[in-house]
């Protein structure tokens, strides 16, 4: 384990365990991946594992990611992640929620606030509030908030910088005469596929949900196949549903020129951003485009710990705007360091992550005036 942590500069790993009131065995791993820049802030899983091991690499790879997600989105956390390890005979709805997500809660609260949980895979908000009864370390119970329209909205910015740099116009006049493809209507896609349709967009998107396809429908937005919707000729492919669907299969019958869409970890392994980049298709980093529900929760969090309702608003707003810039600056520097994108993504978090200790060391003050 230690190892694995050296390799993936890993700062700690938390584990927990409980007998439930079922006799079942409970296990709960929190990575901590780095706090140069504030509290770790990540999602709990909640899933069956084949192994321990892979639970560990699952929470101390996705603590990385919110880590490099964070520092390129200037929010003031770190990066950390939980995974609850449910028991391999016990099915998904025999769990005993309550039990777990209050246990779990309490595992949280042991940690001083070093971590604040958060949703993801396999939890859902009325899990937060039980864990919210525990701790005050959590920032996707129901006092926050939806993050999606944050999302949305990061996903828009995203999406405007990747074609004024592909085209080198300004997008706003040309949405219009543009072409999107969207996989996934749900709360993301769904609003993003609406603010398309609103510029005038020509917008195609793919649902395996019926009644979302018909709605979308009714809004001008013709539906193909979801088994064929990756391959459509567009401008812009905007993956918003699945991991890993950007694979060595879909890479060559990709026909867009832009993929910018809100999915997490879209490219099916790294050499994906290469051969993206040698067939010319600009990637937006999926950690950057969609990092507007990671400055919404944080703000929010922030706002309920201080009771400081000045301007929150107006705050998260801007900095989820400040996506663009931060796309530009990935583009440019690829272009000009003759990069792949995720590289020089991964590179510049790195620095900030080590701006960020250096500074906080230097003055305690508000790392981002000199970031
Ligand atoms: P969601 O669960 O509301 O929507 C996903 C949609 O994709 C559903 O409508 C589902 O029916 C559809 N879908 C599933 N398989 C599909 C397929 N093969 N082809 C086409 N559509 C398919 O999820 P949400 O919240 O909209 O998130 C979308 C993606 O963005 C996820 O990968 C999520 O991890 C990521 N994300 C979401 C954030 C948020 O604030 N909601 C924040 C950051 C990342």
């Amino acid at each position: 384990m230690f190892k694995r942590m050296q390799s993936m500069q890993v700062q700690a790993v938390h584990s927990f365990q409980t007998i439930g009131p079922d006799n079942h065995d409970y296990r709960a791993i929190i990575a901590i991946h780095n706090t140069n820049l504030g509290p770790a802030l990540g999602g709990c899983r909640c899933l069956h594992y084949a192994h321990e091991q892979l639970a560990l690499d699952d929470a101390m790879r996705l603590a990385q990611g919110m880590s490099y997600k964070a520092a390129l989105a200037k929010v003031p956390q770190g990066g950390g992640k939980s995974v609850i390890l449910l028991p391999n005979k016990l099915a998904l709805a025999e769990v005993d929620r309550e039990f777990l997500f209050s246990w779990f809660g309490q595992c949280v609260e042991k940690l001083n606030g070093q971590y604040i949980t958060a949703m993801d895979v396999g939890t859902q908000v009325s899990d937060m509030d039980i864990i919210a009864k525990q701790t005050v370390h959590v920032a996707s119970a129901s006092n926050i908030g939806d993050p999606a329209p944050a999302t949305a909205q990061g996903v828009m910015t995203g999406i405007k910088a990747a074609l004024d740099f592909y085209f080198s116009t300004s997008s706003l006049a040309e949405f219009s005469a543009k072409r999107f493809v969207i996989q996934g209507l749900g709360h993301v896609g769904w609003r993003v596929a609406q603010q398309l349709k609103q510029l005038g967009a020509d917008v195609i998107a793919a649902d395996p949900d019926k009644e979302k396809c018909r709605q979308a429908q009714a809004l001008g937005i013709e539906i193909v196949d979801v088994e064929d919707v990756l391959c459509q000729t567009c401008d812009v492919l905007v993956p918003c549903a699945l991991g890993g669907v950007i694979d060595d299969d879909v890479i060559n019958q990709l026909d867009c020129k832009i993929i910018a869409g809100s999915a997490n970890n879209q490219l099916a392994h790294e050499g994906i951003a290469q051969a993206l980049a040698s067939r010319n298709i600009l990637y937006a980093p999926d950690y950057i485009i969609n990092a507007g529900g990671l400055i919404f929760a944080s703000n929010q969090y922030h706002r309920l710990q201080t009771g400081d309702q000045n301007s929150v608003e107006t705050s998260y707003k801007d900095k989820v705007e400040s996506i663009y810039q931060t796309l530009m600056e990935v583009f440019k520097l690829a272009k000009a360091q003759g990069k792949n994108i995720n590289q020089v993504a991964n590179e510049l978090a790195l620095r900030r992550l080590a701006l960020g200790i250096e500074l906080s060391m230097a003055t305690k003050g508000n790392v981002y005036d000199a970031a």
